[in-house]
């Protein structure tokens, strides 16, 4: 109701000026719990979620509200992407809103405020529970980006609910190629070893964040190495370079594609990852998820947890209490008792 009545407002604002304000919005609401288990709880690579709809990495890069996140209704927060040293990421504007095609453009290129910063904030909140995922990444400059990745799983293991590698953005030059097949291995057995020799007991999944452009052996590749390296599960996916027929004018800017005119590829990639692993390996469907359709769409093509972030844009923060909502109307029109059951029916 709030959000209706200021969105018209917020859509007159530069959309990162109008994104800092909803994030100092988040800060100022009063602590609220995470969501309560109920129905729509599953268990993936060890981790209970409450619900299956998680906000998606890029909303909170800094790590400073995944606890309003959670309060808003979302089963999971998935912060960052973080990188070891703060970065000033790509010259403004660099964040376009699609309002025709519900859709956004962004060429951000990982800006935070670094590895430390997110993580004392992270060390902060460790008590409150919730999961969290922390999505890590490599600094732009960096002589030794697989370096980064093993630095940042270091730091972020003991603060972690899962961490989620990605390699998938396409606003650092060169980072998707970490995608090919010796680079993955490379940078696998890095985080891998990084995680075994982390200071806590306890041993957060490991992620992995693709993108949606990638040809079939990519999937493959992508797949077996996955599997051999013991993930927890893969992230699918992050903004596609393609670009589907759009009405906006924006059309024309570089960088990733996301919302609406996502789902169609985002959908198909789940479908591919699923026949892939033959349901060997939980996958996590995010691209163009804007209402319990849609999310219940992705369920029965193989997604365990769905995420979300571009929706919220056009929707606002009731969005993910009104998917779970759906999810449980859709259940019981599907006749289904759990979201673990239907994974993968389509
Ligand atoms: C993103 N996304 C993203 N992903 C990631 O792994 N690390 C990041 O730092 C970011 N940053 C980011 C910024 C902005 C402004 C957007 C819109 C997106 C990608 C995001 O997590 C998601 O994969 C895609 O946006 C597709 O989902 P939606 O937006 O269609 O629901």
């Amino acid at each position: 109701m709030l959000f209706r009545l200021i969105k018209p407002a917020l859509f007159t604002l530069e959309p990162e000026r109008a994104h800092s304000l909803t994030i100092a919005g988040l800060k100022a609401l009063p602590p609220r719990n995470p969501p309560a288990r109920g129905k729509l709880a599953i268990n993936i690579a060890g981790i209970d979620f409450p619900n299956p709809v998680g906000i998606a990495a890029g909303f909170d890069k800094n790590a400073e509200v995944p606890d309003a996140l959670l309060g808003l209704g979302f089963g999971f927060a998935e912060v960052g992407s973080i990188t070891p040293l703060p970065q000033a990421g790509n010259p403004k504007p660099r964040l376009f809103r699609l309002a025709q095609d519900r859709a956004v453009i962004n060429r951000m290129g990982f800006n935070n405020g670094g590895g430390e910063a997110a993580a004392q904030r992270l060390a902060q909140r460790r008590s409150r529970g919730g999961v969290v995922g922390i999505n890590i990444g490599a600094n732009k400059d960096s002589p030794d980006r697989i370096a980064d990745y093993a630095q940042m799983t270091t730091l972020m293991a003991p603060l972690a609910t899962y961490l989620a590698v990605n390699i998938s953005s396409p606003n650092t030059p060169g980072l998707r190629a970490l995608q090919d097949e010796s680079a993955l291995v490379a940078l696998l057995d890095a985080v891998v070893g990084a995680r075994a020799a982390a200071v806590t007991p306890e041993k957060p999944p490991i992620f992995l964040k693709v993108a949606p452009d990638l040809m079939p052996r990519d999937i493959d590749a992508i797949t077996r190495i996955a599997m051999e390296k013991g993930l927890g599960g893969l992230i699918v996916s992050n903004t596609t370079i393609s670009r589907p027929s759009l009405q906006s004018h924006h059309v024309a800017q570089s960088g990733g594609l996301s919302g609406a005119p996502l789902r169609p590829l985002a959908l198909q990639r789940i479908r591919d990852f699923r026949t892939a692993t033959g349901g060997a390996l939980p996958l996590i469907g995010v691209g163009g998820i804007g209402s319990a359709d849609d999310a219940w769409e992705r369920i029965r093509a193989g997604a365990s947890l769905v995420q979300l972030y571009s929706a919220l844009v056009y929707e606002g923060p009731g969005l993910a209490n009104k998917i779970s909502r759906g999810l449980l109307r859709l259940m019981a029109r599907d006749g289904f008792s759990t979201i673990a059951e239907a994974v993968g029916t389509e």
